[in-house]
């Protein structure tokens, strides 16, 4: 029971860190419109999958481009608010790894900025399971952070950041052919009024909730490597890998 209030706690600490985080954003704007270009390529637009929905800020705008949407989302907090603000939509409280969708497929797959909390060498059969759930001619759009740029910096700064994208790149060409892979890159904006707000960003971004004993840290960097005239500015540099099935 005690555990359970925790992980609410946990959970909401978390929706609250993703709002903000979207808020100071330009990322969702600029990844619609990236997203937007490989919906645009689909045979089909009847089902839509999103693995890791977080707030809905792209799954409900990208749901009106398809009849029925589905989400598979873990954390509780998130599943209560798509139950409220999209009954329509198939919800399942669940993380892609255990859920089990039997037979259904999808012509888009979307899966945002989830595969970092999947251990890295499970990511091919992670994304393998996709792919099983695809329609022929539908795509699959993995969005991830670049290991180059600001945001990468600020990470090696407190961990390791070594996300190896040009293997996983080359995995998926060699698994499902070089015509059927594509990539994008897009820059998210990030920008606070406030140090405070940016740090909540910092820690919204390095995942492991351990990092909240580094706050003063965290602070410290930020202070001195983002602050600009009147407020805190940090890019973030983004790939979307895109997967083809023909
Ligand atoms: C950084 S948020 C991204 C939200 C949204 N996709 C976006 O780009 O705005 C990551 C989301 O993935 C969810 N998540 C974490 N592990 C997951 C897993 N194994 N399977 C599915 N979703 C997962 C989290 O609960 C969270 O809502």
């Amino acid at each position: 029971m005690e555990n359970n209030k925790t992980e609410m706690a946990e959970d909401a600490e978390y929706k609250r860190q993703l709002a903000l985080f979207v808020q100071s954003s330009t990322e969702k704007s600029i990844e619609l419109v990236k997203v937007g270009e490989v919906i645009s390529g689909l045979a089909e637009r009847n089902s839509f999958l999103d693995i890791g929905a977080g707030g809905g800020d792209l799954t409900i705008p990208i749901s009106q481009s398809f009849s029925e949407t589905t989400i598979v989302e873990p954390n509780e907090k998130q599943v209560e608010y798509f139950k409220r603000r999209c009954p329509q939509f198939n919800i399942f409280n669940n993380s892609w790894d255990k859920i089990n969708l039997a037979g259904k497929r999808f012509d888009f797959i979307l899966c945002s900025h989830v595969l970092y909390y999947i251990p890295e060498g499970r990511w091919l059969t992670t994304i393998k399971k996709m792919y099983d759930h695809l329609h022929q001619g539908g795509r699959i759009a993995i969005v991830l952070q670049s290991p180059v740029g600001e945001v990468a910096r600020f990470f090696n700064q407190f961990t390791r950041y070594d996300v190896n994208i040009l293997e996983l790149w080359g995995e998926l060409i060699r698994k499902y052919g070089d015509d059927n892979i594509g990539v994008k890159y897009f820059l998210n904006e990030i920008w606070t009024d406030s140090l405070e707000d940016m740090v909540t960003i910092g820690l919204f971004l390095l995942i492991d909730r351990r990092f909240a004993e580094k706050k003063e840290s965290i602070s410290r960097y930020l202070e001195a490597n983002q602050k600009t005239d009147g407020g805190y500015k940090l890019v973030q540099d983004e790939i979307i890998l895109i997967v083809k099935k023909t």
